[in-house]
């Protein structure tokens, strides 16, 4: 007979040395733009249901920088708060120190996703996080007022600005006079990174730093395309653009406000929901493409997309490795991509016959996400965010008017060159 007391001791230590069969409260943090929260709760319920553990969620501020901002505060404290983490797309070389190495864990799962994500990912070595969404920059339109003016969709950005110009003057005079042409992210963050360097590549102007590691962004194309988006503040966008995350634009169109946005796939879904005043009246395509001329330029779409990763300092790494699984797993990605619509890193999934029902333009726009441009995150690496902050600021500088183009691209080569410090990355 085994006393009580030493029975349940031993009980304990059994439960102990067996550690992660215990249930843990994992928390994770994954997102909030858009419908981000609500489908988290979701799809982590799904999760905790079947293994036994439970989910907190830590709500984020919805910028990408100021999420990163908080992480790089908390990694700095060692804090192991958060578990599971979201990381953008462009951080795995900003972040790689304080992040779990995945490769152990996901040696099958790792080959079914796009092998540039999963490449993307790695850092020496080491799988430092799992792709969760895809994404790239799109340009929604109102079809009914397109319409109305006999107007096409842009093919380049002079169209896109006469056309907005247009559309805008008539509803105005009509009466809507909170009417604008073309929403965008013009805030000083990392979204504005992603639209200027649209509008920048899109007139031939190259991608700020080339995957060889040249600065190139000092070149009259990139600054003709930082002339025109000048133009637009006040004029076809509203003054306070300049103030304008993914939210803020959507929230305009959303209204009925807009003609022209710029913004990520996850807009979609939203801006045809039932309570969305532009609901059936909408169409999503290709960004423009940059010189009227055709000299050089094209539509461009900055790829960006979000991946699952596990904190060094989280205390469950075993439970919460076993939820990035989950989530970046096939079956969760083909439901968020039904919820959501959101693109999924897994191709088989693109042949998917559901998820093609419910979002044609997954076929529409493969090609677009497929050539969709790359952020020079890998070639800068830890320095990616003072490279994005340069050009960030500079293009803010360029749409306040401040400044013109060509003495915006000059600075920025002088400011990135001293980001770089020396003769390489
Ligand atoms: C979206 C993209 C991400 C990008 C961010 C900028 O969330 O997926 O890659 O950095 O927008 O605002």
């Amino acid at each position: 007979m085994i006393p009580a007391k030493l029975r349940d001791a031993l009980a304990l230590g059994l439960a102990l040395s067996c550690g992660q069969a215990l249930a843990a409260e994992v928390t994770i943090a994954c997102g909030s733009v858009g419908s981000d929260v609500e489908i988290c709760r979701k799809m982590t319920d799904e999760w905790a249901a079947r293994s036994g553990h439970t989910v907190r969620i830590f709500v984020t501020p919805n910028s990408s920088t100021d999420q990163l901002a908080l992480y790089r505060q908390q990694f700095g404290a060692g804090s192991g708060e958060v578990d599971v983490l979201m990381v953008d797309v462009v951080w795995p070389g900003i972040v790689k120190q304080h992040l779990v190495d995945l490769a152990p864990h996901a040696r099958e799962a790792r080959k079914e996703h796009f092998p540039s994500i999963i490449a993307n990912n790695t850092v020496d070595g080491k799988l430092l996080a799992l792709p969760w969404f895809t994404d790239a920059g799109v340009l929604y339109y109102r079809g009914d007022l397109l319409k109305k003016y006999n107007a096409r969709v842009p093919a380049t950005w002079n169209e896109l600005t006469a056309t907005a110009r247009l559309i805008q003057d008539g509803e105005r005079a009509a009466g809507n006079r909170d009417m604008h042409g073309f929403v965008f992210q013009g805030k000083a963050y990392e979204g504005l990174t992603c639209n200027a360097l649209e509008w920048v590549a899109s007139f031939g102007g190259g991608t700020i730093v080339e995957p060889d590691g040249r600065i190139s962004i000092n070149n009259a194309q990139a600054a003709k395309a930082l002339d025109l988006a000048a133009s637009w503040p006040g004029n076809i966008a509203p003054k306070n653009v300049v103030s304008f995350a993914e939210e803020e634009a959507r929230g305009v169109f959303q209204n009925g406000n807009a003609v022209f946005m710029r913004n990520w796939s996850y807009a979609w879904v939203l801006a045809q929901r039932a309570d969305s005043k532009v609901k059936g009246r909408i169409g999503m395509t290709v960004l423009p493409a940059g010189d009227d001329a055709g000299k050089g330029g094209r539509g461009a779409a900055t790829l960006g997309g979000w991946n699952l990763a596990v904190s060094r300092y989280s205390k469950n790494q075993a439970a919460a490795i076993d939820l990035v699984l989950y989530l970046t797993g096939k079956d969760a990605q083909k439901k968020r991509a039904l919820l959501v619509g959101s693109l999924p890193t897994h191709p088989a999934l693109y042949k998917d016959a559901d998820i093609l029902k419910s979002a044609p333009y997954y076929g529409q726009l493969l090609d677009v996400f497929n050539a969709a441009l790359v952020r020079p995150s890998t070639v800068t690496g830890d320095k990616y965010n003072a490279v994005s902050s340069a050009f960030w600021n500079a293009a803010q500088s360029a749409l306040g008017a401040r400044g013109n183009g060509t003495d915006a691209v000059r600075k920025l080569e002088k400011d990135i060159t001293r980001v770089r410090r020396g003769a390489a990355w």
